[in-house]
């Protein structure tokens, strides 16, 4: 009791002394000084120390306000969010449901409901001259986290380049985190969203997005939305040049690699749609669409089209039926390939269904490939006209598959040469085949030409470069200015009760 009287003496007369020194201060300081000591002080009057209480469903929690001011002239009032729900002077305000007050000032929640997750605060009123104070604490009713999917069903169908709006509103204390996945990849977003919104640029970003959502209560829940993207068709073909002879059976394949929303088909040839009878017929199997020709006749061969269309546009691929070789292609082998300083042996095979009469190997010395980003990094000369063409002679075999073999001599030590090869049978030339690059050993007592930075090549055919697959980056995330994650809390800001404190003993001492 002695100790509880020094007490308020102490505060009294602090009190008084800051009055004293408030005068030559500005009012503002006035008012923080008293706050800061009465923040100090009440800390010490209550005994209960402020408390963040995390509880579960039904559970009870007993919110203390205890003070060591014993005698019975104080006054208790608890707040729930700044709402007056109990008062230990007046007996006939209601106590909310499952809520009520003890004679040592505690407050006591039965059965907790999700509603019950609030700040409470314990104002205690003393007899003049003490202000009240006042202390809150924190109860969070713990729920496993819920989730609803923008839209509802799951499901999201868009044409391209409209704007894909999706989400994941989330349910549960505290509020869960939300990450997203795309067809099973995590996605790279900044933020854990609840809601992803961005342009259906093109038809690769459908696909399966899934959310997971976590709070560390229960397990964590997914679910997802699948967005289709409609879009004109794609289609395309393996071989589109259709190598055949009479009497052969032969088939042109294309593939319909997307049709949302479904596309209407159809094979031309020369622009009218082809008619098909018991030898001539369409087979539709896994979206790879066939025209078969069961056996050849000389006027089917040709070019054919085939076409898909739906009403946001339509794709065509071409095909020729022809009896001409297939294209050639060189082989790659370092056993075979036998290189010298001045020669070198291509080897090749090409389908054909007729006899090759003859190749025609077009060669030429490699400055550098002049469609890379930098002309110029290789060369300043033009390598125009510069192929020069052997004549290979055919061999008798019926095929299907011929290979030849032929050994360049003739050629400049330490050199880069390409190479290229045609085929001819009774029906005409082939295309060219695809260029092989290959060297030439250096040459014994000859310095090194200027391409000698090309003797270590090995013999490589160029391939077709593989188109990246289309994703979202962080670009095609729009960012929703409303946006207001469901569940999220505002944090009270003891940063800025400390800036604020700070701020004023700094103003303090500094004057
Ligand atoms: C809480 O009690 C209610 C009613 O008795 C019951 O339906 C509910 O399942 C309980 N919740 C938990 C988490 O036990
Ligand atoms: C306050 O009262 C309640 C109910 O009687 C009791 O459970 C609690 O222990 C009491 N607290 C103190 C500090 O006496
Ligand atoms: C087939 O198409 C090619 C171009 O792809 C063309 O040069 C050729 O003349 C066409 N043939 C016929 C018979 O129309
Ligand atoms: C998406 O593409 C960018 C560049 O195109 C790439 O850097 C990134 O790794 C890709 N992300 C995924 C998840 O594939």
């Amino acid at each position: 009791m002695r100790f509880h009287i020094f007490h308020r003496q102490s505060f009294f007369f602090r009190e008084v002394w800051c009055f004293s020194i408030c005068i030559e201060m500005g009012f503002l300081k006035v008012f923080l000084l008293i706050l800061l000591v009465e923040i100090v002080l009440s800390e010490k009057v209550f005994k209960s120390v402020p408390v963040t209480v995390k509880a579960y469903e039904n559970d009870t929690v007993l919110l203390p306000c205890y003070t060591d001011n014993t005698e019975g002239d104080v006054r208790v009032r608890w707040y729930k969010s700044n709402i007056l729900v109990a008062d230990s002077r007046d007996p006939n305000l209601l106590l909310p449901l499952r809520t009520r007050m003890h004679a040592n000032f505690s407050l006591q929640l039965d059965e907790l409901v999700s509603s019950d997750t609030a700040d409470y605060t314990c104002e205690v009123i003393r007899p003049e001259p003490w202000g009240p104070i006042r202390q809150t604490h924190t109860i969070e009713v713990q729920y496993a986290p819920s989730v609803r999917t923008v839209p509802d069903d799951g499901f999201l169908e868009v044409k391209k380049g409209d704007y894909v709006d999706i989400g994941c509103e989330a349910g549960g204390t505290p509020a869960p985190i939300v990450n997203w996945r795309k067809n099973g990849e995590p996605m790279a977003l900044l933020e854990h969203r609840s809601r992803i919104r961005f342009r259906a640029e093109h038809r690769l970003l459908a696909g399966v997005y899934e959310c997971s959502l976590n709070n560390g209560v229960g397990d964590p829940v997914t679910a997802s939305i699948t967005v289709i993207i409609q879009d004109a068709p794609v289609v395309s073909t393996d071989r589109s040049f259709v190598h055949t002879a009479l009497g052969l059976r032969a088939a042109l394949a294309a593939k319909l690699e997307f049709a949302i929303p479904a596309a209407r088909t159809a094979w031309y040839r020369d622009g009218q749609p082809v008619k098909t009878d018991d030898r001539i017929v369409m087979m539709v199997r896994d979206n790879v669409h066939q025209l078969i020709f069961r056996t050849v006749r000389k006027a089917d061969l040709g070019n054919y089209t085939f076409r898909a269309e739906n009403k946001l546009g339509m794709a065509d691929v071409a095909f020729k039926l022809t009896g001409v070789p297939n294209v050639a292609s060189f082989k790659v082998d370092p056993v075979l390939n036998k290189a010298t300083s001045t020669s070198f042996t291509l080897i090749w095979e090409v389908d054909s269904y007729s006899t090759i009469i003859e190749y025609n190997l077009w060669l030429r010395p490699y400055y550098g490939r002049l469609s890379t980003p930098e002309p110029d990094a290789f060369t300043t000369e033009t390598p125009a006209n510069l192929w020069s063409k052997i004549v290979v002679p055919g061999d008798s075999s019926d095929g299907p598959i011929h290979s030849a073999t032929y050994t360049v001599r003739g050629l400049t030590p330490s050199t880069v040469y390409e190479a290229i090869v045609t085929s001819r049978n009774r029906f005409g030339w082939s295309k060219p085949s695809a260029v092989l690059h290959f060297a030439t050993e250096p040459g014994v007592g000859r310095t090194l030409p200027a391409t000698s930075e090309y003797t270590d090549i090995t013999p490589i055919l160029e391939e077709i470069e593989s188109q990246e697959p289309y994703n979202i980056t962080q670009a095609h995330v729009f960012d929703r200015l409303n946006e207001v994650s469901s569940g999220a809390r505002e944090t009270p800001s003891c940063a800025a009760i400390f800036v604020l404190i700070v701020t004023f003993l700094v103003g303090f001492f500094s004057d």
